[in-house]
C-alpha cells in the first residue's frame, strides 16, 4: 500500500491526503498521520473514495465515538441514527435529507453542552452546471483568526463566555419541541483551547451565540459581530470544491464552515454525514 501523503492546500486551512483507501482498515501509523494532519490543518480531504455507510462509520470511529444527530432520525442512511443525508433531492414528494443545511457560517452543534468534535461528509452526488461544480463548502480557520487578533482584544475576551442557543438560528428543517427541550441555552468560552493541541481558537458565531455573559445586549452584539466577521476574513478561508467520491473531515474547534447555496434542482447534491462526539469546550 502506498504511504499516506499530506498536501497542504496552501490556504489558511485544509490539506489533501493521498495514498489511502478509506474502505480498508487503517493501521495505527496511518491513522496517526491523519490525526496529526487534522490537528494541523483543521480540514482534510481524500479524493476518489468508494464507501458504504459502514465504511464511513468505521472511518469516523477512528476519531472518536460517532454521535447521534437529531436529523438522522428522519434522514438516516438505511435507518442508521449516526449517518444521515444532506441533500436537495426529493423522492415521491418527500425530502430525502436535510436541505440547505449550514448555509451561514457556524461550527457544528455549538448549541450542545458537548459540541461535535469532528464532522465528516462523503460526496455521493455533486451539483454541476455545464460541468462547473457548485455547492462548495467554505472553511474558516478560527485558530488562525485568534492568532491574528491584537493583544488588547485577546486580553479583553480572555475569560468571556458566550450564550449559545439552539433557537438562535433559523433552521432549514423543522425542529420539534423535543429537540428544543433537549438543548437548553448553554455557555461556552468564546476562546477555546483545543483538546489535543492546546491551541486557542475563537468560538463565536452569529445567531447561535446570542449573548456574552456579563455584557448588555448592545455590547454583546458588537463583540459577537466583530469577532464572527473577523473569523471569516478571506485570509482565513479554504473553500472546498467537491468531486464525487470526496471524503472531507473537519475539526469543529479549529474551523467554522458554511455550505455555498449556489445550485438548485435539477442539479442534485447528496452527501452522507457523520459526526464525532466532543468534550465540553474549555
Ligand atoms: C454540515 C454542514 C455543509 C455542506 O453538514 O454540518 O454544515 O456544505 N454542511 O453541506
Ligand atoms: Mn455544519
Amino acid at each position: 500500500m502506498p504511504a499516506p501523503t499530506v498536501h497542504p492546500s496552501g490556504r489558511a486551512a485544509g490539506a489533501e491526503i493521498t495514498g489511502i483507501d478509506l474502505a480498508k482498515d487503517l493501521n495505527s501509523e496511518t491513522f496517526a498521520v491523519i490525526q496529526q494532519a487534522l490537528d494541523e490543518h483543521g480540514v482534510l480531504y481524500f479524493r476518489n473514495q468508494t464507501l458504504t455507510p459502514e465504511h464511513q462509520i468505521a472511518f469516523t470511529a477512528y476519531f472518536g465515538e460517532p454521535d447521534v444527530n437529531f436529523n438522522a432520525l428522519r434522514f438516516g442512511v438505511n435507518g442508521s441514527p449516526i449517518i444521515y443525508r444532506i441533500s436537495n433531492i426529493t423522492e415521491n414528494g418527500q425530502a430525502i435529507g436535510t436541505r440547505r443545511a449550514g448555509e451561514t457560517w457556524h461550527t457544528d452543534m455549538s448549541y450542545a453542552k458537548n459540541p461535535a468534535l469532528a464532522t465528516m461528509l462523503y460526496a455521493v452526488e455533486v451539483p454541476t452546471l455545464h460541468g462547473l461544480p457548485l455547492g462548495g463548502t467554505g472553511f474558516a480557520n478560527a485558530a488562525a483568526a485568534y492568532d491574528a487578533l491584537p493583544q488588547s482584544m485577546r486580553d479583553a475576551i480572555a475569560n468571556l463566555k458566550g450564550v449559545f442557543d439552539f433557537r438562535g438560528r433559523k433552521r432549514s428543517s423543522p425542529v420539534s419541541a423535543e429537540d428544543i427541550a433537549k438543548y437548553p441555552p448553554v455557555e461556552h468560552p468564546i476562546v477555546r483551547t483545543h483538546p489535543r493541541t492546546g491551541r486557542k481558537s475563537l468560538y463565536i458565531v452569529r445567531d447561535d451565540c446570542t449573548a456574552i455573559v456579563g455584557k448588555d445586549a448592545r455590547e454583546s452584539q458588537a463583540l459577537i459581530e466583530a469577532l464572527a466577521d473577523h473569523i471569516i476574513k478571506p485570509e482565513f478561508i479554504y473553500q472546498h470544491t467537491w468531486q464525487q467520491g470526496d471524503v472531507v473531515v473537519w475539526d469543529n474547534c479549529t474551523v467554522q464552515h458554511r455550505a455555498v447555496q449556489d445550485y438548485d434542482l435539477p442539479s442534485r447534491r447528496l452527501l452522507w454525514r457523520t459526526t464525532v462526539k466532543g468534550s465540553v469546550p474549555v
